[in-house]
């Protein structure tokens, strides 16, 4: 338990070292010089003013389900309505043996049933709704509406889709099925997180981050110098990192061996495994069924979030999780149980530490360290979101690295519900 403890617990000198290396590959990358972090230029110029109005939709495709969302903007001081449709995307479309057409055939049949669930009948010559695509992977963006996938990351693994537009590739499929949509902008998730933030906030001006932390990592910000929102892809930073053994591991058996090198060590598609891996290593005795290891379904970052909500005496909630297992795990003792939930703090804290020190460099580049002007970062994810103090942790290290007491500190941290759908639909819209 020693060494586990010692490998998770990251001192702020650590912290404050790996911002600086971060911050030299966020530079690097924006010179267009070899670098993990692309910082990708959005082609998003414009963010919306709220006058917008009408009927827009957006597509979600994010690391385990396709949401496909309505949205009536109502313009000014009127609240927007939104409906939203979610299908969880079979495994089977995500590995390499399903094709480009697989995929986004099932995005088109997903739109075409939300179509039909919201009675939005195509009415001849009405043309085409606009849609915009959230696609939440690295992509270089030429236009607006186009985006290029570098590749793919949180175990997807989809032939016949890197090095292709995926706005062509929705295009064509949605024309396939005649399923009457026109892509109108492509977005990552982290981009229409910030651009739903900017409407919500708008006292920080364009001061503004957008960041994800569900299954995958990531943060957007607008450059003012610039005028667009770059998408950082911070997970694919790989230098100078606190790695354990459990994490080479958790990098040799994924798809994207020797990518995304950061996201591993924080987000939510690898938790389950590395708290796994971690009590594998503290209790080498104890027997964890290779299966659970195997299939990251099976114990996960919701598995992770209850073990750590349970307040039970001698953890009998986790005990009933961990007999409810497929296998099931039957003969954890009361100590091993204890020993299981503290390696879930060990590794959400490291997650949330890691987190913060992005953030600080995020913030550092835009010239923000100072933590002086109004600057908001819209979260979302289902790692952040969890209720086990992990928005806590997070805002007390960055506070920490940022030299501020909370009550100084004008880096506002709020939470953002579909921002990275709603926000793809407010691109298209403005
Ligand atoms: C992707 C990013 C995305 C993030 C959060 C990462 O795996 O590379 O593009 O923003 O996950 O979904």
């Amino acid at each position: 338990m020693q060494q586990v403890t010692f490998d998770h617990t990251l001192p702020m000198w650590r912290l404050r070292e790996m911002s600086n290396s971060m911050l030299e590959e966020m530079r690097k990358g924006l010179r267009g010089e070899e670098s993990s972090i692309k910082m990708l230029d959005s082609s998003v110029r414009k963010l919306p003013t709220g006058k917008e109005t009408g009927v827009f939709y957006a597509f979600d495709l994010g690391g385990t389900s396709i949401r496909v969302i309505r949205t009536e903007l109502r313009g000014p001081n009127e609240k927007e309505i939104v409906k939203a449709h979610k299908m969880k995307i079979p495994r089977g479309l995500m590995q390499t043996t399903a094709t480009a057409e697989d995929l986004f055939g099932f995005i088109a049949d997903t739109a075409k049933t939300a179509m039909e669930k919201f009675d939005d009948v195509p009415q001849p010559g009405s043309g085409a709704f606009p849609v915009g695509f959230t696609f939440s992977f690295p992509m270089t963006q030429p236009a607006i509406d186009k985006g290029i996938l570098l590749h793919w990351t949180k175990g997807f693994d989809t032939q016949g889709v890197v090095g292709k537009d995926v706005g062509v590739l929705l295009q064509q499929a949605l024309d396939r099925k005649n399923v009457p949509f026109k892509v109108g902008a492509i977005c990552n998730d982290t981009v229409g997180t910030l651009v739903c933030t900017s409407l919500a906030h708008s006292s920080s001006g364009d001061r503004l981050i957008g960041v994800i932390l569900g299954t995958g990592c990531n943060a957007a910000y607008f450059d003012p110098g610039e005028q667009t929102v770059i998408n950082t892809e911070w997970g694919g930073y790989n230098k100078d990192l606190p790695t354990t053994a459990a994490d080479t591991l958790i990098d040799q058996e994924s798809p994207n061996r020797g990518q995304q090198g950061f996201e591993k060590l924080i987000s939510g598609y690898y938790l389950g495994k590395m708290v796994l891996l971690n009590l594998r290593r503290a209790k080498p005795l104890l027997k964890i069924p290779d299966e659970l290891l195997a299939n990251v379904d099976l114990f996960n970052g919701s598995h992770t979030n209850q073990i750590l909500k349970d307040q039970t005496p001698g953890l009998h909630k986790t005990d009933l999780l961990l007999r409810g297992l497929e296998p099931p795990i039957d003969w954890f003792t009361a100590e091993d149980r204890q020993d299981l939930r503290n390696i879930c703090e060990l590794v959400l804290n490291r997650s949330a530490d890691l987190c913060a020190m992005a953030l600080y460099a995020v913030l550092r580049q835009m010239g923000e360290e100072q933590a002086t002007r109004n600057v908001t970062v819209g979260i979302d994810g289902s790692v952040y979101k969890m209720d086990i103090g992990y928005k806590e942790r997070l805002k007390y290290t960055l506070n920490r690295l940022l030299f501020k007491e909370p009550t100084e500190n004008r880096v506002s941290i709020v939470d953002t519900e579909d921002g990275s759908g709603l926000g793809a639909a407010l691109v298209v819209a403005a």
